[in-house]
């Protein structure tokens, strides 16, 4: 029922502008993410085409919960009409319905709609851990340490996971460890005067969602983020 619906909407959307008998309008390509969660899901968006830069585009960006009731659809806030991003705070967790995001490019050739249809908990991706430190202790092993992704507003409610990865200078390949709820880790027998890059990936606890991006480089060896 629900998937047969979001195929309607997909149709309905993609034909609108030719059944006016106009030149096809492209289509705002659009993605939300929950690295907030559950203060807000964030949603930004792209035209395919790149627009005139003389003809200004401006968005229209609105949710609903549920597919069946456009008139409950309320405002997706935007820093201003042409920013191609906006949040929806107030979120109503582990909804049985589906969140559908419905974002309208305006143009002087006319309009054209996106929808997104989503489930809060499974767009959930943290920030990367922030504070990553490595201390040498005696006895030729190396703590790490780290903290919740400054971003995830509730780290005592809503726990999060992580998981190391670590490699030594000259390595190829990196070793993980994890997932752990803890904040520090202790490598032991590593190798006196070795360096190793050790990075700290975040993720819900219960599993929502997918795993934040590895954590900045912290010592020589790692590679430059992508
Ligand atoms: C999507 O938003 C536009 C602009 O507000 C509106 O005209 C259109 O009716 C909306 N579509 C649906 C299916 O709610």
């Amino acid at each position: 029922m629900t998937l047969r619906l979001i195929l309607a909407l997909a149709l309905w959307a993609g034909c609108s502008p030719c059944s006016e008998g106009k030149v096809a309008l492209s289509l705002p390509k659009v993605q939300c993410q929950a690295p907030r969660y559950p203060m807000a899901v964030d949603c930004s968006w792209k035209l395919p085409s790149a627009p005139d830069p003389t003809r200004t585009t401006f968005f229209i960006a609105s949710y609903s919960l549920g597919m069946s009731a456009p008139r409950d659809s309320r405002p997706c806030l935007q820093p201003s009409p042409a920013a191609a991003r906006c949040s929806i705070t107030g979120l109503r967790l582990f909804s049985a319905e589906p969140y559908v995001l419905n974002v309208t490019a305006v143009r002087p050739g006319g309009a054209s709609s996106s929808f997104l249809p989503f489930v809060a908990e499974n767009i959930i991706k943290p920030d990367p851990p922030g504070a990553v430190e490595l201390r040498p202790l005696p006895g030729q092993r190396l703590q790490v340490q780290w903290q919740p992704p400054r971003s995830w507003p509730f780290p005592d409610l809503f726990s999060l996971k992580y998981r190391i990865r670590y490699k030594r200078h000259g390595a190829t390949r990196f070793r993980q460890v994890g997932p752990m709820e803890a904040m520090s880790f202790t490598f032991r027998a590593v190798r006196p005067h070795a360096k190793y890059c050790v990075q700290v990936s975040a993720q819900d606890f219960m599993d929502y969602g997918e795993a934040s991006d590895w954590s900045l480089p912290q010592t020589v060896g790692c590679p430059s983020p992508s």
